[in-house]
């Protein structure tokens, strides 16, 4: 039996070894935040196999391998992660591995860092898709073709297409884990989406949807006709934790690199700094900083800071009403506290009310879906949500280009800037060790 827990209602449900895993908590839909997230027994620390691919060595945190290991079919999950991964070499040239993750001295001079301390850079520029969304996408679909597997009734599930709402680099690592597994996917995109993607997603097979504003409508077109397409039968294979909890489990994979990488280092992580869009990035982030704490790896909270531009920023909004319903002293919020947070989503989170500008365009999302788990963790260690000023997003990425072992875009750079921003209230300790993420390649 396989056990999901909702971070927001704290609902818990076990659903039996062949039946479909449920992508929604139940009470989905009644205005409140609901990520219905899996149970997952004792992870391992650094992954339970020293293999590079990150869906192979923390199988663990996998709910697919537990489900195959119940049903006396360890190697069924294996055979799918490697197959599918074989089939994303062949039509992309790249491949799953862990990502470079190194302490750039040039940054650690620049923020006058000492050799006990510095900014470590994690690169996921490479991953299939250009960005680390593959990630998530990569751990959908696994969850899909397992489930696929072990169902006596699945085949009609397989026919379902499968939706996405994203005008770059989602959209992209979806049509290309879509493709590898053959299956149809409809993305919904902005009239203004950039036109090499709009091609990329076109000659991976991808249906193009273009979704103009209607009037009296508020919130992002693109997601709403999302959620249309799932309501008519469509699989969410998407990077939010609300329509898809499942996202989450691929998205830690990164930060379970980070933090296994650092702890043979024997560096101890002051702070991680991470860009917010959707929020799902972030959220896997620190579920993975959790974990590390669960089994050991961590001893101490790092202070978890998320930086959005100031052009949109509804997670900074939802965290200054967190402070004034609250207290700037950042209590200790308990669970039942933070389950009523959860249920008055409409005190804290709500579509941002101008279209936004940025260099950074990955990170405009007009709501942070995956705001809960980032409150939980600014809350819990003492971050903060920044909040960065263009001409810091635009610093960041010249100084990005010249760290990088890889052009990454303003997007893949904006943690940088959410630390120039940060480095300019209050500059970082010399022995400070610092995480910031490259999340996706400059086209
Ligand atoms: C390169 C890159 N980095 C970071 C993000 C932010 O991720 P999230 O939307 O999960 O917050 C995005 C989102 O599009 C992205 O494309
Ligand atoms: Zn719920």
């Amino acid at each position: 039996m396989i056990a999901l827990r909702c971070l927001g209602c704290g609902n818990t449900q076990s659903v039996p070894l062949r039946a479909a895993i449920p992508f929604v908590c139940p009470h989905h839909g009644d205005g409140g935040t609901h990520i219905l997230l899996p149970i997952l027994p004792n992870p391992s620390a650094h992954g339970q196999t020293s293999e590079s691919q990150p869906f192979l060595r923390f199988a663990d945190r996998m709910l697919a391998f537990h489900r195959c290991t119940e049903a006396h079919s360890p190697s069924l999950y294996r055979d799918v992660v490697a197959q599918l991964d074989q089939r994303i070499t062949a039509l992309t040239g790249r491949s799953f591995q862990t990502t470079p993750f190194w302490r750039s001295e040039s940054l650690s001079v620049y923020f006058g860092l000492s050799s006990q301390g510095g900014v470590w850079i994690k690169d996921d520029t490479q991953n299939p898709g250009g960005s680390h969304k593959g990630r998530h996408l990569f751990g959908v679909m696994v969850e899909l073709l397992v489930e696929d597997a072990l169902r006596n009734d699945a085949k009609q599930d397989s026919a379902r297409p499968l939706a996405i709402a994203s005008c770059g680099n989602a959209a992209l690592a979806a049509a290309v884990v879509a493709r590898a597994a053959d299956r149809s996917l409809r993305v919904f995109i902005p009239p203004d989406a950039e036109p090499q993607v709009v091609k990329s997603l076109r000659d991976l097979g991808a249906e193009i949807n273009i979704c103009h504003r209607r009037k009296q409508e508020s919130g992002d077109p693109c997601y709403l006709r999302f959620v249309e397409a799932v309501s008519q039968g469509a699989i969410p294979f998407c990077c939010q934790g609300p329509d898809n909890g499942l996202t989450m489990e691929g998205g830690q994979t990164l930060m379970a690199e980070v933090l296994s990488s650092l702890h043979q280092e024997q560096r101890i992580p002051s702070r991680i700094v991470v860009q917010v869009g959707g929020g799902a990035l972030a959220s896997s982030c620190a579920m993975a900083v959790e974990t590390a704490l669960e089994v050991g790896l961590l001893m101490q909270r790092p202070r978890f800071d998320t930086i959005q531009t100031e052009s949109a920023a509804p997670l900074a909004r939802a965290y200054n009403r967190l402070s004034v319903a609250y207290g700037s002293q950042r209590p200790n919020i308990d669970e039942a506290e933070w389950h009523r947070i959860a249920a008055n989503k409409q005190e804290y989170m709500w579509p941002w009310e101008c279209v936004p500008h940025s260099a950074a365009h990955g990170i405009l999302d007009d709501e942070t879906y995956d705001y809960l788990a980032l409150l939980q963790a600014m809350n819990r260690s003492q971050g903060s949500a920044l909040v960065a000023a263009e001409s810091d997003i635009l610093a960041a990425y010249e100084l990005a280009q010249t760290s990088a072992q890889h052009p990454v875009s303003a997007t893949g750079s904006a943690g940088l800037a959410g630390l120039l921003t940060l480095h300019k209230n209050a500059p970082l300790f010399a022995h400070e060790n610092v995480v910031c993420l490259f999340t996706g390649v400059k086209r």
